[in-house]
């Protein structure tokens, strides 16, 4: 008997994985302490009213005979599914809802959509990037090369000249790094993908972070259509973190290697997912109606609030950083030229604040950190007071 010995290529532990055993090993420790988080983005405020109402009447749906309802749809149901294409019309994209797939969110898919591509393409990601684009690419053994964002980019990379691929991963805004792709540099990046005959695996997951004039789907796109899967989720959106649901848009004429991608996507979910709960695709399809619309606003409007206050404490401190506008995260330069876990120790011991080191996220991460915005007003409030203290003694 053999396991997937590509696992043996992976670093020890997943990064928010190995975040959380060293703030636990150091709360257990020091326990007087108060530690504030500002590592995993995870959201704090609760689900939107509207949200809950929904999912309560969905249970009390599934409690009667006449409403109850068994195995979901496969791609989610038909309610879902036009209030997410109708979603993608109030900000000028047409998407069908045939070309929609509900899931338990963008993380899972973007992993899991592995499973209708070859092991033997080659993937590109930019640098920093969301490990589990890396990971579940180590884990299938595919051959992963890398462009770069750097400080000279602003964090943004864009299609390197000499390096060929066949699946690509965009995250934007950006989730480490907050940058945001312009429509100019999407094109880009799409005439790179149809030059290689390549897919764009495009993670939306932070779209609704966005305030300055960039593109919220990659489908605004002329010619995105002929290259690009998206992702996106409620997770950051609507605060459904723990409850789970996002969604997967491929274009119908979507095809490579003789194959439509949607139907060969429908094909995998069939067989490996039984769908979202019904509870759940209520409380969604809440999410998209117009009082939803309005809640889950003032919610992002909060996050919105702690990065511009996490932000303008860097610009005080002189720190350079991208992310905080279109972004719910802050990706900074560790001072003193410290490397990341460095970092890491030295906030956590003397500030008693956790971020998630750059490193992570790659190389070009190295000495860089990055600040979640999900946390708490007064715990950020706290978190970056006691930051600025810190720093500013140095
Ligand atoms: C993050 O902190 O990068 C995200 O919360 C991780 C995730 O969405 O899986």
């Amino acid at each position: 008997m053999k396991i997937n010995n590509n696992y043996d290529n992976l670093v020890p532990n997943y990064l928010f994985a190995e975040v959380a055993k060293r703030t636990n090993e150091f709360i257990s420790k020091n326990p007087e302490k108060k530690v504030i988080k500002l590592g995993i983005g995870d959201v704090t405020l609760p689900l939107a009213p509207v949200v809950v109402e929904a999912m309560k009447q969905g249970a009390e749906e599934l409690g009667s005979k006449e409403t109850f309802k068994g195995y979901p749809d496969y791609e989610g149901y038909e309610f879902l599914r036009q209030a997410i294409s109708d979603y993608y019309k109030s900000f000028g994209v047409t998407v069908a809802a045939d070309e929609i797939f509900v899931s338990d969110g963008a993380k899972s898919d973007c992993g899991n959509i592995g499973d209708i591509f070859g092991t033997d393409n080659t993937v590109l990601v930019t640098d920093p990037v969301y490990p589990v684009y890396v990971d579940s690419n180590i884990m299938a053994g595919r051959e992963i090369v890398y462009a770069d964002s750097t400080e000279k980019n602003g964090f943004a990379a864009m299609p390197p000249k000499d390096t060929e691929a066949d699946i690509i991963y965009l995250c934007s805004p950006n989730n480490p790094t907050g940058s945001a792709y312009t429509y100019n540099e999407l094109e880009a990046w799409i005439e790179y993908a149809l030059e290689n005959d390549a897919i764009i695996l495009y993670d939306a997951a932070y779209e609704a972070f966005i305030t300055e004039e960039v593109p919220r789907s990659i489908f605004a796109v002329e010619g995105a259509r002929k290259c690009a899967i998206e992702f996106c989720s409620l997770s950051k959106t609507a605060g459904f973190t723990g409850t789970r649901c996002g969604y997967t848009v491929i274009p119908k004429e979507l095809e490579r290697d003789g194959h439509n991608l949607n139907k060969l996507w429908y094909r995998r979910q069939a067989t490996k997912f039984n769908g979202v709960s019904w509870p759940v695709q209520r409380g969604a399809a809440a999410v998209f109606s117009e009082e939803g619309q309005k809640q889950i606003k003032e919610n992002i409007a909060y996050y919105q609030e702690n990065a511009r206050i996490i932000s303008s404490a860097m610009d005080e401190l002189g720190i350079y950083y991208t992310g905080g506008k279109n972004s719910p995260y802050i990706w900074l330069k560790c001072p003193d030229g410290m490397d990341s876990w460095e970092f890491f120790d030295y906030l956590l011991e003397n500030a008693n604040v956790v971020g998630t080191p750059g490193e992570g996220f790659g190389s070009n991460g190295a000495g860089y950190f990055r600040l979640t915005s999900f946390g708490d007003r007064g715990n950020t409030i706290e978190a970056v007071e006691r930051i600025k203290k810190l720093l500013s003694k140095k």
